[in-house]
Order: C-alpha cells, then structure tokens, then sequence
C-alpha cells in the first residue's frame, strides 16, 4: 500500500477513536500512544518516510506533517472539553445554571420560496430571468398584446389606472412585449413580478399578487414543446405524482390557447396554476417580428395560486399580513 493511502488510513482511524474516546483517564492515554506516542502510527508513517522516493518526499512529508498537526490540535481540544471548567466562582444572586435567551430567527416568506424554485427550475432549462415596469402604458400591458382598446377581453382583468394611459400592469404579460421590443430572438425569459387587479378581496383574490411570466421565442418552436416543459415544471415543483391536465383556453395574445390544472385531493377538484399558448403572430407584428420565420410559447403562472395549493393555505390574504404565526411555519 501506497504511503499515501496509509496517511490517509490513519487519519480516519484516528478520527474513529477521538468520536468514540471518553474521558476515561487509560482510555485516554491509550490513544496518545497509539496515535501520537513515541512508537505509535504517526511515528511509524515518519519511519517509512525515510524509504519513499527523493521525488515523492517533500510532498509525503507534507502530508505526514499536516496530518500530525491535525491530530495533536483535535487530541488536546478533545482532552481539554472533558476538563470542568475550573477557577469559576458564583457570585451571590447569578444563577449560571439558568437557561439561555432565545431570540426569534426570521425565515423567508413563503411566495419568496416559491419564488426561488420557480426560478431554480427553469434557470436549469436555459431560461434567464429579466423584470419589467409594474407602471406601464396601455400599449404595453394591452394594446401590442392584440387587446386593442374596448377589446371584451379587457374586462377578464380589472385595471386600475392612473391616467387614460397609464395603468398598474395586471399581469406580467407586458414584459413580453418590452422584451421582444430591445432583443433579438431568440429569446427564453421568464418574468417573476407584481400585478394588480381591482378585484373584490376574498379568500381567493387580491388587489395585487405575483405573476411569473415565460417568453419562448426561436425557429421552429411547437406547442407541444410548450406542453413538455411545462409538464416538467409542474412535475419538479408538485413531484412526479401530481396530476396534470390542458384546458382549451382563450387569450389574446397567444394562438391556440390553454390553461393548465392540477388535481387538489383536499378539495376534490382541477385548480387552475397557469394560461399558456403559442405567441400570437400579431403580437410579433406588433414588435417588429416576423412570424413567417419565428414562432414561440408565452406563459403566465399566479404565484399565490402556486403556494397556496402547495402549502395547502387557504386564504390568499395571509401572504400579506405579516403574522408571524403563519410566516414562521415556513
Ligand atoms: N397574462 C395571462 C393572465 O394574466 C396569463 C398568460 C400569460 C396567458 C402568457 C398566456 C400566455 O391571465
């Protein structure tokens, strides 16, 4: 056996021993002098040292010398955490014996969490990730996304808006269109950000939540690419076993379009996570794109949506909150 292999071989049985010493006072000597005693292993490893190749000495050397430090620092520290602490007097009134403080540690938020393995998925499969305005104009957030004004459409996301023109985003989906306007395809982005709808408040909506948005675009891009990594999201974020369907949907902006359900054993019935669809050719019209040559996917995800059924929380209102009580169960 090497010299080498042997060095090696001693550390972890010297490590083996210091686990299981105790501080028996022969149970302690007995390791000092297997180990580190004048006719223990180290000193043996140093004899044969005095063989090896003029080559292969200053490193084995090295590697004996660090190895005996190594042992005599962990031996002694060993030795010295069985010895009671001595010279330590009470004063009248403290009570050493007491328990210590505990002071609370913060955690992540849950949507944070989320947020974090989203992203992780699909940074894993080539997307990069960009941000866009949560104030924007109409051109953006509607119009380029074939939602001319008075489109019906505009009705499925109520809008508040701060002038005529300009409105909060009510979904992540303008970011498409800024990204499509200052890059070259292809592209392959996803768009984790706030939206916000003038919605009644319950249990199940707010008047603003998270979106992460996907922007596909390359040549020969199909649906049923879409299908799969999307089927591959869901399934690394809910596990293999999930159940997972494609509902004919309608948006604007892509061309056919779905939705995608997971099955909720809790409440017995499909949840809708995400809207997805093949970009629509106007929208690429409407960048400056030609759709005779590209093609892409566009999808959008409601992150609360995603917590809530994977967290199995109920009520979408405690994400904003700030009890303590549900954040530090997460
Ligand atoms: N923007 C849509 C929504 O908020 C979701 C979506 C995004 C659908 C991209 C298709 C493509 O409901």
């Amino acid at each position: 056996m090497s010299l080498q292999k042997k060095i090696e071989e001693v550390r972890i049985s010297f490590r083996a021993a210091l686990d299981s010493l105790t501080s028996d006072e022969k149970d302690i000597e007995g390791v000092r002098s297997k180990f580190l005693g004048r006719k223990g292993e180290l000193a043996d490893l140093f004899s044969q040292l005095a063989t090896a190749n003029s080559e292969e000495k200053p490193i084995l050397g090295k590697l004996l010398n660090q190895l005996k430090n190594e042992c005599s620092v962990s031996f002694e520290e060993k030795v010295r955490s069985f010895k009671k602490p001595e010279g330590y007097s009470m004063s009248p009134g403290e009570d050493y014996t007491l328990p210590g403080l505990h002071f609370p540690v913060g955690s992540l938020h849950p949507l944070q969490q989320i947020l974090d393995e989203i992203k992780d998925v699909f940074k894993s499969i080539g997307f990069s990730i960009a941000y866009g305005p949560e104030i924007d104009d109409d051109f953006h957030n509607f119009q380029a996304l074939n939602m001319p004004r008075h489109h019906p459409a505009r009705d499925m996301q109520d809008t508040f808006f701060i002038d005529k023109n300009i409105v909060l985003r009510t979904h992540t989906s303008n970011v498409q269109i800024h990204l499509m306007e200052n890059n070259n395809p292809p592209l392959r982005y996803i768009v984790p950000g706030r939206v916000y709808r003038n919605e009644a408040i319950s249990f199940k909506s707010y008047c603003l939540f998270h979106q992460v948005e996907g922007l596909y675009v390359d040549k020969n891009v199909s649906f049923s690419e879409m299908k799969g990594t999307l089927e591959y999201f869901v399934k690394r974020l809910f596990g293999t076993d999930v159940k997972i369907r494609f509902r004919p949907s309608y948006f604007p902006f892509t061309e056919p379009s779905a939705e995608v359900d997971i099955w909720n054993e809790e409440r017995d019935q499909w949840m809708e996570i995400l809207g997805c669809g093949s970009v629509d050719p106007a929208v690429f019209e409407n960048v400056g794109y030609d759709p005779e040559i590209w093609q892409g996917y566009a999808f959008g995800m409601g992150v609360e949506r995603i917590a809530m059924l994977k967290y199995k929380i109920a009520d979408i209102r405690q994400f904003y909150q700030n009890d303590v009580r549900f954040l530090s169960q997460f």
